[in-house]
């Protein structure tokens, strides 16, 4: 749907939803919507989750905003939990997962500058998704998103994902290569998940060269696969991990974790953010933390999200024209092997959200907090859907 007042970045869909339970939506004539897109990621505890509203409600009561001229109470309660999660040492928080980006990047080029390397290069991946800031989309592995806003941001070595060799190959070739920055599993690019072992990999080379890793768990973080952090499947600890999306279950909040000479290299005035760590985004990340840690919901996504790939995996089995069923955690991917974007619109129709991503791929990212009934819908739905787009061309 086209608007005449907003600018045109987003094909939107001709729903409003007006309010939210769990995961559930329900929109403005009162429909109710089955949720397994959670806002991208980002509603892993559902929707007006009664812990959240009433930290958000209290926190609002007593101060929204206030600045980072001055000592922000939940912020250091937030790095706190962050730290002791992640293993990491320090945190940047800012307001959306391109500025987190944006924070590793510059790291990254600081550490290089404090090293006396000139011309420093970050290594990323084919097929990356990392922002739509000017460096992130730099950064990023698709020619759509770069399209239009050249010059691009100098300095990024491009490599094939999970391919360990031609990490290896780049940095034989450029001695100037400061950074790996690397999704765990790639989201926006079809839901890829590497070989066990990809990270660890990455970072016995990191070890070896001196490099940092930094791991963009925008997407990947908070849960979505089964740990706190992705990394943690490969039982490692990067240099720096960016975070946003889940965190603050819908308020905008961003991070960027670091650990080493890598938690170091800012300085006041490298850099900073007016909205970054407000009471309010802090209140929320803490909040969601407490929760999935009261409620255990990083162990069920584990246990569930290898379920559900496997429920997937056979109740597609026979079909024709489904390519492959992926994932981790409640992140799962079923590629078709033609185009398949109309499936969200057919999906809308029968009160199911889902999402397609990379054109092929059906992404399907539930709120933690879904029910057994509520996944069971969703795989009888999405069965349906895919067996009838299927047969049905
Ligand atoms: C892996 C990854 N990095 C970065 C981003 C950008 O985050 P934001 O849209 O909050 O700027 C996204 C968003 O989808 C993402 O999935």
């Amino acid at each position: 749907m086209m608007s005449e007042t907003l600018m045109n970045t987003y094909a939107r869909l001709p729903v409003m939803f007006s309010h939210g339970e769990g995961a559930t939506l329900f929109d403005d004539q009162g429909r109710a919507y089955l949720d397994a897109v959670s806002g991208i990621a980002v509603c892993s505890l559902g929707h007006a989750h009664p812990a959240i509203a009433q930290a958000l409600c209290e926190q609002s009561k007593k101060l929204i905003h206030t600045s980072n001229l001055y000592i922000v109470e939940n912020q250091l309660k937030l790095a706190n939990d962050l730290i002791r999660l992640s293993g990491m040492d320090k945190v940047f928080f800012g307001n959306s997962g391109a500025e987190a980006n944006e924070a590793a990047i510059k790291i990254a080029r600081k550490t290089a500058s404090n090293r006396g390397i000139e011309n420093p290069a970050i290594i990323v991946m084919e097929n990356s998704f990392h922002g739509r800031t000017l460096a992130t989309l730099s950064a990023t592995g698709n020619t759509k998103v770069q399209e239009g806003f050249a010059p691009l941001v100098q300095g990024f070595v491009r490599v094939p994902y999970d391919n360990v060799e031609a990490v290896k190959n780049a940095i034989a070739a450029n001695p100037n290569v400061v950074a790996i920055l690397v999704e765990p599993v790639q989201g926006e690019g079809g839901v890829h998940v590497p070989k066990a072992g990809y990270l660890k990999a990455l970072r016995e080379i990191c070890d070896q060269h001196n490099i940092l890793l930094m791991i963009d768990e925008i997407q990947t973080g908070v849960g979505r696969t089964g740990k706190w952090f992705a990394y943690q499947h490969d039982a490692i600890l990067p240099d720096v991990v960016t975070l946003a999306k889940a965190l603050g279950n819908g308020v905008p909040i961003g991070a960027c974790i670091a650990r080493g000479e890598a938690a170091t290299v800012f300085g006041p005035g490298n850099h900073g953010t007016t909205f970054g760590g407000n009471p309010l985004a802090m209140r929320a990340g803490v909040a969601v933390i407490n929760t999935l840690e009261q409620h255990n919901y990083i162990d069920q996504v584990a246990q569930q999200g290898a379920a559900l790939v496997e429920t997937f995996k056979q109740s597609l089995a026979n079909i024709a024209g489904v390519v492959q069923v992926r994932g981790k955690g409640y992140m799962i991917g079923i590629q078709l092997d033609r185009p398949c974007a109309d499936l969200v619109k057919m999906a809308l129709a029968k009160g199911l959200l889902i999402n397609v991503t990379r054109g092929d791929t059906i992404r399907l990212l539930p709120p933690f907090v879904m029910s057994q009934a509520q996944t069971q819908q969703l795989v009888d739905g999405v069965t349906q859907l895919v067996t009838e787009f299927l047969t049905n061309p």
